[in-house]
């Protein structure tokens, strides 16, 4: 009996994985040069790290286990309170601002379904110990230079910003108190996944008052951020107005300005987010976010740490990879397997002479294989083919007349005669 990967895991064959290498060497591209340094943690960590303060979807969603010494543990369903522990272990020593990255390997015990797996690879991006708008517009805008680095337009793909703070304040605002309020994110952030009478009835179960379910309706349905007012007006509520303001004016001097829309539907599932929140999503709304973050100022002190503030974001590799493939922007980017040379004998006798010159040309840095078959020239000439190479170098008669060497451009057809030695002490690595 074949065995088959565990319900919700991928196989990554050669070609897949080569769209993984594509996406995460973009993530990695992208990460460098918005100025961001890389990091990684264990992919196991106590259990109770994932407990403080992720939220109940995320903890019934663990993968957890238990050590031979009694430890609760569970495989890391997210990154960032890692990064938080991280932090706060080295606070005094590390300098400020903390602009990190990690490309972290994550399990979620989720129903699998399109866009979401039980295994999936998530870009992280987080800046630590900033508290202005700009540090929340340049994880947005790092995001989104990504996205437009492999081709999605503004046509595709769209930034929904909101804001927790500004969700909290008009909350309070219209007289809900304190203690309901993480109950209501949680139901709000499911608003766009429900059936509108069924969403209409949950509220109605958490604000029995029509007239304050009325305004939260009223909120989730605006448009304009600049009509906030129109709904709830306070002091509360407007400094948090000109703070997502001021994210969103910083986007447009970013220039990217065409990709971002203030969207009060935005609350993120996560319980730790405290500020400007924002997720992307493809224009048709099909699938599911590509990505998600937002400003979590709490999370250091909830670890045990200072209190330093803090923003980032998690792209996965699923629903990215399923647009992009759909937009037909894999086929074009994705690179094929290459070769730069492959070495070929057209007599026997050269065999050895065959494994010196693969050797030489992998000592200086190039890709090079030959042929395990020992076949005809012309097998191996199709092998060559098959690897995709870009040259081919025929050992033959001219090696033993002359030391000359056939090289061979597989593109062009056309090929040229070398000398032996100065062709391998010429091969230095660009
Ligand atoms: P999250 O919304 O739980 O946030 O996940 C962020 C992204 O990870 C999602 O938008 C999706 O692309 C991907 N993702 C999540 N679950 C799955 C899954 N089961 N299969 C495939 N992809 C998935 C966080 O994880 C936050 N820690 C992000 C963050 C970093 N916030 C601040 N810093």
């Amino acid at each position: 009996m074949k065995i088959p990967p565990v319900k919700g895991t991928r196989d990554f064959y050669p070609p897949q994985m080569a769209i993984r290498n594509f996406i995460v060497d973009g993530w990695k591209k992208a990460s460098m040069r918005n100025g961001f340094e890389e990091y990684d943690g264990p992919i196991f960590e106590y259990l109770k790290m994932f407990q403080i303060k992720s939220g109940d979807e995320i903890v019934e969603q663990l993968f957890s286990l238990q050590d031979r010494g009694g430890r609760d543990l569970a495989i890391r369903p997210e990154i960032t309170p890692t990064l938080a522990r991280m932090v706060n272990q080295q606070i005094n020593a590390l300098p400020r601002p903390i602009k990190w990255f990690s490309l972290p390997r994550l399990c979620r015990a989720e129903r699998p379904q399109k866009g979401r797996l039980r295994e999936f690879f998530q870009w992280n991006l987080d800046i630590i110990g900033i508290d202005r708008p700009e540090a929340d517009a340049e994880v947005i805008f790092a995001t989104l230079d990504y996205l437009r680095s492999v081709g999605l337009t503004a046509a595709d793909v769209q930034a929904k910003i909101s804001s927790r703070r500004l969700l909290s304040a008009v909350l309070r605002g219209i007289g809900l108190p304190e203690e309901k309020l993480d109950a209501l994110y949680a139901l709000l952030d499911k608003k766009a996944k429900l059936p509108a009478d069924t969403f209409e009835a949950l509220l109605a179960e958490q604000v029995p008052d029509p007239q304050q379910a009325g305004k939260i309706a009223d909120f989730m349905a605006l448009q304009a951020v600049e009509r906030v007012g129109d709904v709830v007006d306070n002091d509360e509520v407007q400094d948090a107005v000109a703070d997502l303001k001021a994210v969103l004016a910083a986007l447009s001097l970013m220039g990217v300005e065409e990709y971002c829309v203030f969207d009060p539907g935005i609350v993120r599932g996560l319980a730790y987010y405290t500020g400007v929140v924002f997720e992307v999503h493809d224009a048709g709304a099909e699938l599911r976010a590509i990505c998600g973050g937002g400003r979590y100022d709490n999370l250091l002190r909830d670890f045990g740490g200072p209190a330093i503030p803090a923003t980032g974001m998690g792209m996965g590799d699923c629903v990215l990879e399923i647009l992009l493939q759909e937009k037909g922007l894999l086929e074009s980017q994705v690179p094929p397997r290459r070769l730069e040379y492959f070495v070929a004998c057209a007599d026997h006798a050269f065999t050895g002479e065959m494994y010196r010159i693969t050797a030489a040309l992998r000592s200086k840095g190039h890709a090079a294989n030959f042929s395990y078959k020992l076949g005809g020239l012309s097998k191996q000439l199709k092998e060559a083919a098959g690897q995709n190479a870009a040259r081919c170098i025929i050992i033959g008669q001219e090696y033993r007349d002359n030391r000359q060497l056939v090289v061979k451009d597989m593109a062009a057809g056309e090929q040229e005669l070398v000398d032996a030695d100065a062709f391998l002490a010429g091969l230095d690595v660009s």
